[in-house]
């Protein structure tokens, strides 16, 4: 049994410890898992690696906390093989627990992304991967895109080229989601101004065996070439058609990831390429160019595309949290936010369509050095179709 004297200490200490920590006060809000799906091997490893600073550097500028809660990353390696993707979703859902899952890049990894995001309503943003579906057919309350619907850069391209006087085009690309989407958007530009393809040339992804394919361009004869590669294959390609002696002789163009990120690799022959993008250098912005230091800063190197839609993607992220108080359960309040939102993006400013996607400036880019130089906006406020979208 207590004695007085004990008793009265104890109480004094309760005394005291209410003093120091009220009723009311809680305990510090759990850290909020981000599970960060990315490639970081194969031709898009530095494509994942972009998004990955860019996030960081957002949530680093706001103190490594959003909406008051610590952001912990947890990454998986998606390898871009779509054969994999819904078992690598759904262990950061189902064994790590995430709340937000960040990813990816390849379409065909965002398909089955997506489905498991519309399966289990937890929280997804698409931080590069432009497949039509995800902001389409596969709509849903809780995805969101911070970067492009293929459609858009693709048609951007279109009208550029069409303006330049183009009639007569062959299409190349990898066989997949991206390549044919980018390939529909352009030709529904380059079509209805009565522009002509000549030829639909593709490869399976991710493969770069391009000579045969430079040899049917070159029998072809058109008067220009409209193309999608990136990452790594997009450095072989650009060297491998100037090399085949075809730069010379027929414009090249593209949607801008055949030169983002990839001008240091591809160098002189990368030189005077025409391409559409919802980024560019050079944009000259006091908002661009204080992400451009920050990024240079930070990492030592220049931001691309993908650094650019990686920040993006924690910036809404941000904005989503702010409204909810960092309650992720909250998902109806979470996407109210994101609908009305004007996101401070260093691309220019842009809202959500209807469907989650950027409505956004394209921009006509020029590569001269190591700059995709903006030379004027090739769509204004383009957004996307959002196909078969109901939510
Ligand atoms: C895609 O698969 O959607 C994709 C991949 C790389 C890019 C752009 C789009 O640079």
């Amino acid at each position: 049994m207590k004695n007085r004297r004990q008793l009265l200490f104890t109480g004094l200490m309760l005394a005291a410890a209410s003093i120091t920590a009220p009723a009311h006060a809680q305990a510090p809000a759990a850290k909020l898992k981000v599970g960060l799906m990315l490639p970081y091997t194969g031709t898009f490893a530095a494509l994942g690696n972009a998004i990955e600073n860019g996030f960081r550097l957002h949530v680093t500028e706001q103190g490594g906390k959003l909406a008051g809660r610590e952001i912990e990353l947890i990454k998986v390696d998606d390898e871009s093989d779509p054969a994999k993707a819904t078992d690598n979703v759904n262990k950061l859902i189902k064994r790590d627990n995430v709340d937000v899952v960040v990813g990816s890049v390849h379409s065909g990894v965002a398909m089955a992304m997506a489905r498991v995001a519309k399966q289990s309503g937890t929280l997804l943003i698409v931080p590069n991967a432009g497949a039509d579906a995800v902001t389409g057919a596969m709509c849903a309350p809780n995805i969101f895109r911070s970067s492009f619907a293929n459609w858009q850069p693709g048609y951007a391209t279109g009208e550029a080229m069409v303006q330049r006087g183009h009639k007569k085009v062959v299409t190349i690309t990898w066989k997949y989601a991206a390549g044919d989407e980018m390939v529909g958007g352009f030709k529904e530009a380059f079509q209805k101004s009565g522009g002509q393809v000549l030829k639909e040339l593709s490869l399976p992804f991710p493969n770069v065996e391009f000579q045969a394919l430079l040899t049917e361009i070159a029998a072809s004869k058109p008067d220009a070439v409209f193309a999608f590669f990136a990452g790594g294959g997009a450095v072989k390609f650009v060297k491998d058609y100037a090399a085949a002696g075809l730069k010379k002789s027929i414009p090249l163009y593209g949607t801008g990831f055949l030169t983002d990120g990839t001008l240091e690799a591809q160098g002189a022959d990368a030189d005077g390429i025409l391409t559409a993008l919802h980024y560019a250098d050079g944009l000259n912005t006091p908002r661009d160019n204080a992400f451009r230091l920050a990024y240079a800063k930070t990492y030592k190197l220049q931001p691309d595309v993908y650094a650019m839609q990686g920040y993006d993607a924690a910036q809404m992220l941000a904005v989503g949290l702010a409204a909810v108080k960092g309650d992720v359960t909250k998902k109806a309040e979470f996407a109210a936010a994101l609908r009305k939102a004007r996101i401070d993006s260093p691309r220019g400013t842009f809202t959500l369509s209807p469907s989650h996607n950027p409505v956004q400036n394209l921009y006509l880019r020029q590569v001269v050095g190591k700059e995709n130089r903006s030379i004027g906006i090739a769509s204004k406020a383009l957004g996307d179709p959002g196909k078969g979208c109901s939510m």
